[in-house]
């Protein structure tokens, strides 16, 4: 048997396949799809510090081969996870690791910090990207403020720490850089494309707040470039994919470009028990390319 445990510096998993923020609710709504305790990881649903209402509707279009959502980061707060949701997710045999957003590194830095002290829970994810919110992009898309959170969130918060970049970059081998130069344990590429879908004949935007994340298939060639580019010019960093991962072949392939490991996500609305059927085919692929881990294939890719 393969072993297919993992070592993103101080964060360890039991396998590379985890299920991304906002595809998987706080893991109830999928109990009847998952055992959960196969998969590597489960990131739920981003938590702010308050609740938020989120975005007016509509709030996902469908396009033609992939999903735009503006949800807003729609959220109970942080209280009202650690009451309700948390003593559930780490019962259930996996990681689990809190993705936050703050509306600045202050707040950043206060959730972690009470996060941090909290039994059970096995990192966290800094949701430095998110598309839909005022500001939530413009900490992932500068280097000296991405640098500037994590190094904050390390110094208050002695969970391993993920940040999960925006892909609205340039260059993306910049900003992974920054968070590793500010101490984060691994990144997480990539958070969602701004895009948006228009209703012609009304001349209105569909998308309630005009303008929102772009997931699923259409992503993937893009992200799996991102992942090759930051796997060569930033070592030591490892890499969490998400974006468009439908099928073994589309893990396989980001392993091969450097991840090591990744998340589903838009597949989840689709094909809620593919994340656990992942696992075992990574297993099996793994032992019939006669590998002993999965470690041997990541960043194997070989360029001219
Ligand atoms: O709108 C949302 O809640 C999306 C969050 C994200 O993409 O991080």
């Amino acid at each position: 048997m393969p072993n297919l445990a993992v070592e993103l510096n101080r964060l360890h998993l039991a396998n590379p396949i985890l299920v991304a923020s906002g595809t998987f609710g706080y893991a109830r709504e999928m109990a009847a799809f998952v055992p959960f305790s196969k998969l590597g990881g489960i990131v739920p649903k981003t938590i702010t510090a308050e609740p938020r209402r989120g975005n007016p509707p509509p709030r996902t279009v469908e396009t033609a081969s992939g999903l735009l959502n503006s949800i807003g980061l729609d959220n109970d707060g942080l209280e009202t996870f650690l009451a309700k949701h948390l003593e559930y997710l780490v019962g259930l045999g996996t990681k689990v690791i809190a993705n936050i957003a703050g509306h600045d590194r202050e707040e950043f830095l206060q959730m972690s910090g009470r996060l941090g002290g909290i039994e059970g829970l096995s990192g966290i994810e800094l949701n430095i990207s998110c598309p839909n919110v005022s500001g939530g992009v413009d900490f992932g898309v500068d280097p000296a403020r991405t640098e500037a959170i994590v190094r904050g969130v390390r110094e208050v918060c002695g969970l391993p720490i993920v940040a999960k970049l925006t892909p609205n970059v340039t260059d993306i081998v910049a900003i992974a850089q920054a968070a590793q130069s500010g101490g984060a344990d691994a990144v997480t590429l990539t958070n969602t494309f701004q895009g948006m879908a228009i209703d012609w004949k009304h001349r209105k935007p569909i998308l309630g707040n005009v303008i929102g994340g772009l997931s699923g298939p259409a992503i993937k060639p893009i992200v799996l470039r991102m992942v090759y580019q930051v796997a060569r010019r930033v070592p030591g960093l490892p890499i969490i994919a998400v974006g468009g991962i439908g099928s073994l072949n589309d893990v396989m392939e980001f392993l091969v470009a450097g991840a090591s490991a990744v998340q589903i996500g838009t597949a989840n609305f689709y094909n809620p028990t593919l994340a656990g059927k992942l696992v075992d085919e990574l297993d099996a692929a793994l032992a019939s390319e006669g590998l002993a881990s999965v470690r041997e294939i990541v960043g194997t890719l070989k360029t001219p």
